[in-house]
């Protein structure tokens, strides 16, 4: 294992002002969300989407990696030039899920487990040897009276533990993604204190696996109340909250955190992570920073609708939603960013997408 590769690969991914730009939707979830919105649900309409993307001026001075998909890492602008140069040119680190998607854990109703880890060995070699840097695992936990289960965290942190040893010995720096979900009506407190439990867990398994935490980043979900419960705590609140866990179970020797979206609207997502940083930023012993899916893509997905004349106002809605977190990171993110911007359509951006079967 080269340490020196693995932290300065994570220490760029999470430097500055910058964050992640997750593009790594499976065929299946692409395919969904196209649906959604009339557009085909082809090989070629979702590698243009990707290229629109991928080709979005200044995208770079935004986002420092982008993570892909099996598919979108072989693919390449209509012009043949390949999506891995199209994405080093700009200055942009590119990584790659992995993992190959939740199943249904066996005697655990409601649970899923993230399958992948065979074969892993062989694929990250094939992955970096195209130009990978870095990968991702996700896994998912759902929150209700009984849930998630002892076993569904521990085997979901087994699995993630092995995936990030995996990745650290083909010199890949593993983002690691537990995600409880936003469904349900629990309260902040319950998002809170499963969520401590899943990352104390995590970080366990991660040590005994003998993770190198300096070459590693972690993906966690903000601590929020769930999407239907009939309190919903203000920017302040989730970040104190969001903070205050993430400081009891997170050690020092990260180097960032980037948070997932989970389906929040996009403008939300931006106001929680400004809060963190304008409130804690300067105490904190790691990076506080984005890897964001729908929260940055959404919008211009919206705007774009599978039209090649729709393309330029999708850039710039994803351009704008891209420098709004990148503001949220220096904590001077303010709503009055979404009032003032004259580069994408009304409404844009205003819309939660959210589903347990999202990749
Ligand atoms: P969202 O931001 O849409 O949750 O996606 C991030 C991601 O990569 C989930 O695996």
């Amino acid at each position: 294992m080269n340490a020196k590769v693995l932290t300065d690969t994570a220490r760029t991914l999470v430097a500055g002002d910058k964050g992640l730009l997750a593009i790594d939707e499976s065929d299946h979830t692409c395919n969904e969300r196209f649906a959604g919105l009339g557009i085909p649900r082809t090989t070629e309409a979702r590698r243009a989407w990707r290229e629109l993307i991928l080709t979005t001026p200044g995208l770079g001075d935004c986002i420092s990696g982008v993570i892909l998909y099996d598919e979108t890492i072989r693919q390449q602008k209509k012009d043949g030039t390949p999506f891995l140069t199209v994405i080093t040119d700009a200055g942009i680190v590119p990584g790659i899920k992995v993992d190959i998607g939740e199943s249904d854990m066996a005697g655990h109703p409601a649970e899923f487990v993230t399958e992948g880890l065979d074969g892993l060995r062989a694929r990250l070699e094939e992955y970096v040897h195209m130009g990978a840097r870095f990968a991702k695992w996700r896994a998912v936990m759902a929150v209700g009276d009984d849930l998630p289960s002892r076993s569904c965290i521990e085997a979901n942190a087994q699995a993630l533990a092995r995936y990030a040893a995996l990745c650290q010995e083909a010199g890949v720096v593993p983002i690691v993604e537990p995600e409880v979900l936003m469904d349900g009506d629990h309260t902040l407190a319950r998002c809170a204190e499963v969520t401590e439990d899943v990352l104390r867990t995590v970080f366990e398994h991660l040590y005994l696996q003998r993770v190198m935490l300096e070459g590693m980043i972690l993906k966690p979900n903000m601590v929020l109340p769930g999407l239907t419960c009939p309190r919903q705590e203000g920017v302040d609140e989730v970040a104190d909250a969001t903070v205050t866990c993430l400081l009891r179970v997170v050690p020092a020797a990260v180097p960032g955190i980037a948070f997932l979206s989970g389906g929040q609207p996009g403008e939300l997502a931006s106001a929680r992570l400004n809060a963190m940083n304008v409130r804690f930023k300067s105490r904190l012993p790691w990076a506080l920073a984005f890897s964001f899916g729908r929260a940055i893509q959404y919008p211009a997905l919206q705007i774009w609708q599978g039209h090649e004349a729709n393309i330029v106002p999708a850039q710039q809605a994803l351009s704008h939603r891209a420098r709004c977190n990148r503001a949220a990171r220096r904590g001077t993110y303010d709503a009055a960013m979404e009032i003032d911007r004259t580069d994408s359509a009304p409404g844009a951006g205003s819309s939660v997408n959210h589903a347990v079967s999202t990749r």
